[in-house]
Formats: C-alpha cells, structure tokens, sequence
C-alpha cells in the first residue's frame, strides 16, 4: 500500500507529530509507503510529492507548523474537483490519502470520496469546533499561550488601572477565548455562541471599579458580532477567505467611552498558532496519526479518526461535516459564573 499525506488548511501545532504517527503507524504495522504531498491540494493538483520515510521525520516531534507546507488552494475552487488530482494519484501509485485539516479541508474530503477518492481524514484546528471528535490537537497549545499571554496583561492592567481587552482566534467558535479566560481569569469573555451586551460589560467594569479593582480583563474572540452599530470590512485573502481581526478594538473604545476607564487592546494572532507543540498535542496527534495509518490500511475511506472520551474512535466524514461543534452552554455557564463580580 502506498499512501499520499497531506496538510491543509492553517497550520497548527501538532501536525508534523501527525506526519510521524502517520509514517510511523503506515511503515511498522502495515509494511506501507508514504509520499508527501507539498502545500496540501495545492500540491496534488501539481504533482509536487516529497517521500516519507522513518528518516524524513526524525527529529520534528517538537517543531511546529508543517514540514509538508501547507495552502488554503482547493481542487473545487482552483481545480477541476477529483479530476484535478488523478494524475498526480497514478504518477505516484497513490492507493489511498491521508488529509489532516480543519472543517473546509474535510468538507473538500467528503467531495472528493463521494467522487470515488480513496481517503481518511485527521482533524486538524487550534480553534476545538470539529464536529465528530471531541478535541483537536493544536487547541491545548493555543490555549496554554493564551493563558499566558493573558497572565501577563493582567498584572501590567493592574499596574495602570487600565481595561485590557485581548482577542484571541476563534472565527465561529469561541473555545479558546472561553477556555484560556477561564484559565486566566479574565473578567469578561465575549464568544460568538452567545450575543453580548456591552453595557452589561461596562456595568461589570464600574461594578469591580468601586470595589477597589480598577482594572480588568475582557477576553473576546475574533469572531464576535461587532457592537451595535459598528461595522469591520474584514479584507479577503487570495483564497476569499474573511481575514478577520480588528473586533477588540471597538469594544475597547466603546468601554471607555461608556465607563471612562482606559483601555488597551492586543491582539493575539497567529501567536497562538506558531511554535512548539504541548506535550498533550503531540501525543494526540500521534495517536491520531497512527490511527489513521491503520484506519487506511482497513479500508475505511470516506472516515476520519476522532478522540471520543480517551479512545481513539472513527466516524463518519459526513458526521465530521455536519456542523461546527461549540463550546457546550454547561462550560459558558461556569465562565458567566467565575467572571461575576
Ligand atoms: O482556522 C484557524 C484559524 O486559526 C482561525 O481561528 C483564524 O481566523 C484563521 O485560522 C486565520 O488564518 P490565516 O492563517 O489565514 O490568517
């Protein structure tokens, strides 16, 4: 058995644990080959492959990002769908791929194996929102940097007095704003599951205000609402993705116009993507990894290894597929309840 691996979509720490797992899982349990596919799609529409071997993926446990590169280009966008990847498929003796991404990528997967494509998927996104799994790899280390980002605003927020408002990545979901608040204990977090009101923000602010705590921590993802009023003409990518951000800094100018407390804004960025993997991810994504190996090797196309409870599990792409998992109202309940004054 030969098999094609690919990394798609925003990189995200773990994946070359993943790339290991994968060549590790293929070459001592199944006797198999594995060819790397450069930049994902991208890469399998133009015949750019790499080979895998035991010796090609020593040493990147704790690297991040992807050693195969990775692109946001798509066969159904910038291809002709399946078509565009056949050449690529039988040049190579391509049996079956392994395609490691987040929500787009599994969604193009699910195209491609009803188009008769041989594939498993791994899922793949700091942002925790994959249906099907109940955590991703890449989303411990995302939010253990945000933790500690935030651990460090709030001692100089206290220093000054100031409101301190910190946006975290999250464009649908917001697991890592409500878990790395959590985490820090931030004042306020703001997640695009549940609408928000600013002026209850700004109550909660004059509230710790007049009990001696003159500064505070609002946590926000990205991908919130904008306030009543305001409007964010998020630029597009090459790829006519939303490049989002920008949100935090009208909820801090509308907290200080409404409470006339100063206020901050950093943004977190790609911060929370970059460098090395924790110790949880690169054992996830290598169990994952030699999961997917095996789920391949068994012929279980058109599936994706997913983490139900402490066991490695499949399900369905179209299971995957179905939605964006959020963060549950039982955990944004415990946030509302810790950021009570
Ligand atoms: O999908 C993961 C994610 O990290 C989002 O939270 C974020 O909006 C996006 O990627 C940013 O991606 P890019 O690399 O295109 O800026």
């Amino acid at each position: 058995m030969r098999l094609g691996l690919l990394t798609a979509g925003g990189d995200c720490p773990g994946l070359n644990a993943v790339i290991r797992g994968v060549v590790a899982g293929a070459t001592q349990r199944h006797g198999a080959e594995v060819v790397g596919i450069v930049d994902g799609w991208d890469g399998l529409m133009g015949g750019r492959v790499r080979r895998l071997d035991r010796d090609a993926v020593r040493g990147i446990l704790q690297r991040g990002g992807t050693i195969l590169g990775t692109s946001r280009r798509d066969p159904y966008v910038h291809g002709e769908g399946a078509a565009s990847l056949r050449e690529t498929l039988a040049r190579e003796w391509i049996d079956a791929l392994v395609v490691v991404g987040g929500d787009g990528t599994l969604r193009t997967a699910l195209r491609l194996s009803e188009e008769g494509i041989r594939l498993v998927g791994v899922p793949k996104t700091i942002d925790n929102d994959i249906a099907g799994t109940d955590v991703t790899f890449g989303f411990d280390t995302a939010v253990q940097i945000a933790t500690e980002a935030i651990d460090r605003i709030t001692t100089t927020a206290e220093s000054h007095d100031r409101v301190m408002v910190v946006e975290v990545m999250g464009r649908t979901r917001g697991w890592i704003a409500t878990y790395a608040g959590i985490a820090a204990g931030a004042d306020a977090i703001l997640v695009p599951e549940s609408p928000y009101d600013l002026e209850e923000v700004a109550q909660l602010l004059r509230f710790r205000a007049a009990r001696g705590r003159s500064y505070s921590v609002v946590v926000v993802a990205e991908g919130i609402e904008p306030p009543p009023g305001a409007q964010i003409a998020a630029p597009l990518d090459a790829f006519g993705f939303e490049r989002l951000g920008g949100v935090s800094a009208i909820v801090a100018a509308r907290l200080e116009e409404m409470t006339g407390f100063e206020a901050r804004v950093t943004v977190l960025g790609h911060i929370q993507r970059g460098g090395t993997p924790s110790a949880a991810d690169r054992v996830l994504g290598s169990r994952l990894g030699v999961a997917a190996a095996d789920l391949a090797a068994a012929g279980g196309f058109g599936r994706m290894v997913a983490l139900r409870g402490t066991e490695i599990v499949d399900v369905s792409l179209e299971e995957a597929c179905a939605d964006l998992r959020g963060v549950p109202p039982e955990i944004l309940g415990v946030a509302h309840t810790l950021s009570a004054p």
